[in-house]
């Protein structure tokens, strides 16, 4: 798919930048083994004169073929003796070589097979992530994080009526979603959070948001107001650019937050509909916040849409009361 050529220089600048960071660490590891291991320095040194003896003797033109068989048997036992030190000092026997995130590529975003060159799954990878940042720029994704979650918040009496204090309930809550974070995958489940208002939901979800971010993924958060906005907007101005939409549906994770708050036409249900429909059909995770009940969320988008996306999600009910009155 095409995107816009501020995400390709974001995505590039982002390898390069991978690229550059791999081989500083490996400059810095190069100079510590240096002087741990001083011999390290002299074998180095010697093997990359073998190159300059080589031509040498090649220009003197005297017994060529014996001085290349000569330096090459020089230089297999430096390198293995260059080996044996590093291993024999704890490092592995490749410490002075850069170790790029992408091994395929070494984080240049591109490699050849058969002749071709070839963007790399990573770049690919990369364009997706900076195409849903370049669509969540104005969310307050960075505000919440699982540190400054605190269950402290959440009473421990139990609720009678459910048989579980608001504490134990929220607990397994955030234990699901620290886990869910940090074992995403493109294949995770979706969840569907609901509960009264000022409970954490919209926290829980940027916390995990930040969490699937900084591992690369391509993580879409918007509110139901704003994405119904942004695509009417769209729909209205026949707009041929459908890329905000299909990103949509592309990203590693959509969150959309605040269903059921949102102006509902016909046109905003039935788009929203085809949205998660989409997203389910291809097993691509979607959350899902709402603090409206099944009920009244079956009022505004029928029982059939309601029961489609609770059915295809993790539900998690949360509990307590509301956290905005309480920090006042
Ligand atoms: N467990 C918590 N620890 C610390 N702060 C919290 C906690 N839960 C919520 N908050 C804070 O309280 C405020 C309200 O929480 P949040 O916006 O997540 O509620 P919500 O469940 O999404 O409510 P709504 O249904 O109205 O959208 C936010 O500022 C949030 O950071
Ligand atoms: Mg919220
Ligand atoms: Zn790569």
């Amino acid at each position: 798919m095409g995107y816009s050529s501020s995400v390709y220089k974001a995505a590039a600048d982002r390898l390069f930048e991978r690229r550059i960071k791999a081989e500083k660490d490996a400059d810095r590891r190069r100079m510590a083994i240096y002087e741990k291991l001083p011999r390290t320095k002299e074998l180095e040194k010697q093997i990359s004169q073998c190159g300059i003896k080589a031509a040498r003797a090649v220009i003197k033109g005297e017994n060529v073929v014996s001085e290349m068989e000569k330096l090459r048997d020089q230089n297999l036992s430096m390198q293995k003796e260059l080996k044996e030190i590093l291993i024999s000092g704890g490092y592995g026997e490749n410490a002075f070589e850069p170790e790029y995130s992408c091994k395929k590529c070494g984080d240049t975003g591109y490699y050849d097979e058969n002749g071709k060159t070839l963007v790399c799954s990573c770049m690919k990878q990369a364009l997706i992530a900076c195409a849903c940042e370049e669509l969540n720029r104005t969310a307050p994704l960075t505000l919440s994080t699982f540190d400054t979650f605190s269950l402290d918040y959440y009473d421990k009496a139990e609720d009678t009526s459910i048989g579980i204090s608001p504490y134990n309930q929220m607990s397994k809550i955030l234990r699901y979603c620290k886990s869910y974070a940090e074992n995403f995958s493109k294949k995770s489940e979706s969840i569907f959070m609901k509960g009264a208002t000022g409970l954490g939901k919209t926290h829980l979800s940027l916390a995990i948001a930040n969490e699937v971010i900084k591992k690369g993924f391509g993580v879409i958060y918007v509110s139901a107001p704003s994405l119904m906005q942004r695509l009417e907007k769209q729909y209205f101005s026949r707009n041929d650019d459908d890329s905000a939409i299909n990103m949509l549906l592309e990203c590693d994770l959509l969150i959309v937050d605040d269903l059921g708050t949102e102006f509902h036409g016909q046109f905003s249900v039935s788009q929203m509909y085809n949205i998660f429909n989409s997203r389910m059909l291809s097993n691509k995770p979607l959350i899902i916040n709402t603090n409206l009940t099944m009920r009244e969320l079956e009022k505004i988008y029928t029982e059939r849409f309601v029961s489609r996306i609770s059915g295809n999600a993790q539900k998690l009910d949360f509990l307590g009361n509301d956290i905005r009155v309480r920090k006042k």
